[in-house]
């Protein structure tokens, strides 16, 4: 059944809750990548053009002692959306109490207000993060109706989210919350074939339940990064120092016995004798000495994935080909990444850190369908799982 959307709802003069996800990467208050913020700015801009008071709020890292919480403070995160607006958005340093709710009851129509991150809240008995009953109510007792526009948390069922959306009369799904459904969601239910994924990262352990997932669903399942190596062993080769989850060696044989030919573990790798930024050799899956360390995927595996890639109509990605943070070996992950945006007639998605970050510094990001803001959530959502933050709104 498809979600009610802010469109849907009649917002003029409504006290218009709005959970977003801005967690965006910070180095002493400074905002390294503001994409999550924009990736907001559709919903929020709707609603104040349409009379709506928006009163915005996210949560930001983890929060278990005292000194995290001026590391995770919110506050700059709300001068830039300031800046993004070109609007004044008045910010209350609280989760609660009289001055967030007069601040809000002196809102006007169209005025804007963000308070502050949602897991300062977690000091005390994590009541956010436990869903605590009395907050969710709490919060949510502060508006007329709830957006949910926080894709890279809805595999959270929190006080901020599910807590809210439980204690509201009216909720709905933002724009990028649509627009994350409508592509991630499609290529779970409903791909287009041929369906080809990519997967990468460093563990295996990390992907079993989205493997499993695209077994049934896709028809190639190309892997690379660290990950391989699990599987390469667990086909006898030699894999040298490369990474492996020995205790994970079972299951690789497994999978690849249940993928029947489905899953391409591509034949060559650039290699170094030690862990480190230093250029590489090219050697096949057959050759690696004991003291290689496998650290990108070689020249032929990216030309044995381009092949496979050739008349996808799905391609979804998720995860760097090698260790894409050493410059020597970021070729895999940019070739894929290269290969997957000049496809024409697919509907490509991307999701995952690195793997969007190689789509930002080629300045690929509109040659994909979708780019997706989440991590854990877009991989819960490919492996097909119900993800409680978007459960949580109502039907149309
Ligand atoms: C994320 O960045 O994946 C989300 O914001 C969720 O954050 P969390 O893993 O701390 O719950």
């Amino acid at each position: 059944m498809a979600k009610k959307i802010v469109s849907d709802l009649d917002l003029k003069g409504k006290r218009v809750l709005i959970r977003v996800d801005f967690n965006v990467p910070m180095k002493d208050g400074v905002i390294q990548d503001d994409t999550r913020i924009r990736a907001a700015l559709p919903t929020i801009e709707y609603v104040l053009n349409h009379g709506g008071k928006a009163i915005v709020f996210s949560h930001l890292g983890r929060i278990k002692t005292e000194e995290d919480l001026a590391k995770n403070d919110l506050k700059p995160v709300s001068v830039h959306l300031e800046e993004l607006l070109g609007k004044h958005v008045t910010f209350i340093n609280a989760t609660r109490g009289k001055e967030l709710e007069d601040a809000i009851a002196n809102l006007k129509d169209g005025d804007i207000l963000m308070f502050q991150n949602t897991r300062y809240e977690d000091l005390d008995g994590k009541k956010e993060s436990k869903n605590d009953s009395e907050l969710g109510a709490y919060w949510a007792s502060l508006g007329d109706v709830f957006i949910n526009d926080a894709f890279g948390t809805a595999h959270r069922a929190h006080a901020s989210n599910v807590g809210i959306a439980s204690n509201i009369k009216e909720s709905a799904a933002g724009f990028l919350l649509e627009k994350e459904i409508k592509y991630i969601g499609g290529a779970v239910e409903n791909p287009e074939h041929p369906y080809v994924a990519i997967l990468g990262g460093a563990k295996v352990s990390d992907k079993i339940a989205v493997i499993e997932e695209l077994i049934k669903k896709a028809d190639k399942i190309l892997i690379g990064g660290g990950m391989r190596y699990t599987f390469l062993k667990a086909q006898g080769y030699n894999i040298g120092q490369s990474l492996c989850e020995d205790d994970k060696l079972d299951l690789a044989r497994e999978l690849l016995a249940k993928a029947n030919g489905k899953i391409i573990l591509p034949g060559d790798a650039v290699c170094a004798k030690e862990f480190a930024d230093v250029p590489g050799v090219v050697k096949d899956k057959t050759e690696f000495d004991n003291d290689d360390n496998g650290l990108d995927i070689g020249p032929k595996s990216l030309e044995l994935f381009q092949k496979e890639l050739e008349g996808a109509k799905t391609v979804v990605w998720n995860g760097p080909m090698g260790v894409c943070e050493f410059k020597n070996y970021e070729k895999g992950t940019l070739g894929v990444c290269e290969a997957i945006a000049h496809l024409k007639g697919a509907n490509t998605i991307v999701g995952g850190g690195d793997s969007v970050a190689a789509v930002e510094k080629l300045g690929y990001v509109d040659k994909f369908t979708h780019v997706s803001t989440g991590g854990g959530a877009c991989l819960e959502f490919l492996e097909g799982k119900t993800l409680p933050g978007i459960a949580c709104i109502q039907d149309k």
